[in-house]
């Protein structure tokens, strides 16, 4: 659905974007992160068409977004960062507008405009003002802007933000169902989000791709597997300390002491899972355990692994 090929984007002497390339197939929901600046929206801009590119090539749906831009953007809904609307625009004129622009007419024009307005949960501010609607409220018009013409492709630049956190699961179950029949690329800096909904995610740092992949993969590929927490009361806790980094699988171990327990986050190497083999180190040296459970990593390691690999 997506082809991109060293696509390139400079701004005077910055280079937002530095030659990616990645394909998103149909049906996928993919996410895409990165830092502040990494060249997010430029990248989503230049794929719906409204961004020319210093070098390099994408294709939407087989049509080059430069050469073909008419047939590409048919098949795109873009939603921009910061939503553009016509402030003085009832809801429902204002999405008619935007499906009259798009080629939606006539009887289909009626049918879609309810439609979205359905599944954005617009009715209830279908007669107000685009003007006086809240943040949420204008995002969803958005997002409903986005879909009017059914496009196979949803590109959504932060489709979250600023929304409270009722909202955040609506539209999160919003774009879970649209990827049952759409392919969506979207941006967020929410990475739970992204766990929970997309199948691929793509990192994006400084203008490169730095990593794109299932975000359990990524998780995995993570030189640590997370940590373990174990809290034991033993007689000695340098020497239990030490024990307990023999345990195979135990790379690292931080201690403290709370009211005579002694409290270890233990780091754990990526694939292994060794909490049998610390129970039974701590049954045999007679140590009680009030505590023994395991965090695992998050897209938020991985996040941090990846755009900040020196720290
Ligand atoms: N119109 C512009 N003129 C000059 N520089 C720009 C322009 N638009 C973006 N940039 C620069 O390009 C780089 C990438 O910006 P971009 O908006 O794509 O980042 P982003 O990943 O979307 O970030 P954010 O998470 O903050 O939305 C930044 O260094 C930004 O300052
Ligand atoms: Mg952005």
């Amino acid at each position: 659905m997506i082809k991109v090929e060293n696509l390139t984007k400079r701004y005077g002497g910055v280079t937002a974007v530095d030659g990616i390339s990645f394909h998103v197939g149909k049906g996928e929901i993919v996410g895409f992160l990165g830092p502040n600046g990494a060249g997010k929206s430029t990248t989503m801009r230049m794929l719906s068409c409204y961004l020319p590119p210093t070098s390099g090539r994408a294709e939407i749906a087989g049509f080059d977004v430069f050469r073909n831009s008419l047939k590409a953007r048919e098949r795109i809904g873009y939603m921009p960062e910061n939503v553009p609307l016509y402030n003085d625009m009832r809801v429902f004129e204002y999405l008619k507008y935007r499906a009259a622009l798009k080629g939606v007419r006539g009887r289909r024009m009626k049918e879609r405009v309810g439609d979205v307005m359905d599944l954005c949960a617009l009715r209830d501010v279908e007669r107000k003002l685009v003007g006086n609607l809240s943040k949420g409220y204008r995002q969803r018009v958005g997002l409903a802007d986005a879909m009017v013409h059914e496009p196979d492709l949803l590109i959504l630049d932060e489709p979250t933000i600023g929304l409270d956190p009722n909202q955040i699961r609506q539209v999160r179950e919003l774009i879970r169902n649209l990827g049952r029949h759409h392919t969506i690329l979207l941006s967020t800096h929410i990475l739970p989000e992204v766990e929970m909904t997309c199948s691929r995610v793509m990192i994006i740092n400084r203008g490169r791709i730095e990593a794109a992949d299932a975000p359990e993969n990524l998780r995995a590929r993570l030189r640590t597997a997370g940590d373990v927490r174990i809290e034991v009361r033993a007689p000695d806790l340098e020497k239990a300390k030490a024990a307990l980094l023999e345990v195979p699988g135990v790379l690292s171990a931080a201690s403290t002491e709370e009211d005579g327990w002694g409290v270890f986050a233990l780091g754990i190497e990526a694939g292994t899972d060794p909490r049998e083999a610390i129970w039974n180190l701590a049954v045999s040296r007679r140590w009680a355990v009030r505590e023994l459970s395991r965090t695992r990593v998050t897209l938020e390691d991985v996040f941090a692994e990846v755009t900040h690999p020196d720290e």
